[in-house]
């Protein structure tokens, strides 16, 4: 597990694009965390990155998924706090997402059973002042050698 400190937005956006580089078709990022720690910034910066160019990611509140195309792969943004159960995100597409897309989810605890073991972690959580976050990151062992590749372990 990786524990870093993010003192402000910045910080967070710089680590979505770190990991944005070394990202792609199938893999899958948890994004878990309390209301307002940054799992919309985090995924606006990934996506933006992804893409390379100005994009707009608006909240999947409650379309529960937004769809974009970087032209490498297809990339999935969930946000399943309001999925009032887990069987509802088969019906939103989450296994063509986790088969040949790019999937980042907000509250993937919503999924249960259906969150795949392959995926990264990213827990969010708030710190010691209004600017500051930490992430704890945690995948398997193909993950960790990819975030050292990223500079990140
Ligand atoms: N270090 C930081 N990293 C990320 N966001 C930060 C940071 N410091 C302050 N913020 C602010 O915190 C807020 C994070 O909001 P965001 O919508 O990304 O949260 P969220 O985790 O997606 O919440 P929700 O569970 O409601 O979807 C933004 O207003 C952002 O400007
Ligand atoms: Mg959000």
């Amino acid at each position: 597990v990786l524990n870093i400190n993010l003192a402000d937005e910045d910080a967070t956006l710089t680590l979505a694009r770190d990991l944005a580089r070394i990202t792609g078709v199938g893999d899958i990022l948890a994004l878990r965390g309390e209301l307002g720690t940054g799992k919309t910034a985090f995924a606006r910066a990934f996506i933006t990155a992804r893409r390379g160019e100005a994009t707009e990611v608006p909240s999947p509140t409650f379309t529960l998924v937004q769809t974009y195309d970087d032209g490498q792969a297809a990339i999935y943004h969930f946000d399943l706090f309001r999925l009032t159960k887990p069987d509802e995100a088969l019906e939103l597409g989450i296994e063509d997402a986790f088969a040949d897309g790019i999937t980042l989810i907000e509250w993937p605890e919503r999924l249960e059973s259906l969150l795949p073991d392959r995926r990264l972690e990213i827990d969010f959580f708030y710190g010691e002042t209004p600017e500051a976050r930490i992430a704890w990151i945690n995948g398997g062992a193909d993950w960790t050698a990819r975030l050292a590749e990223a500079g990140l372990g």
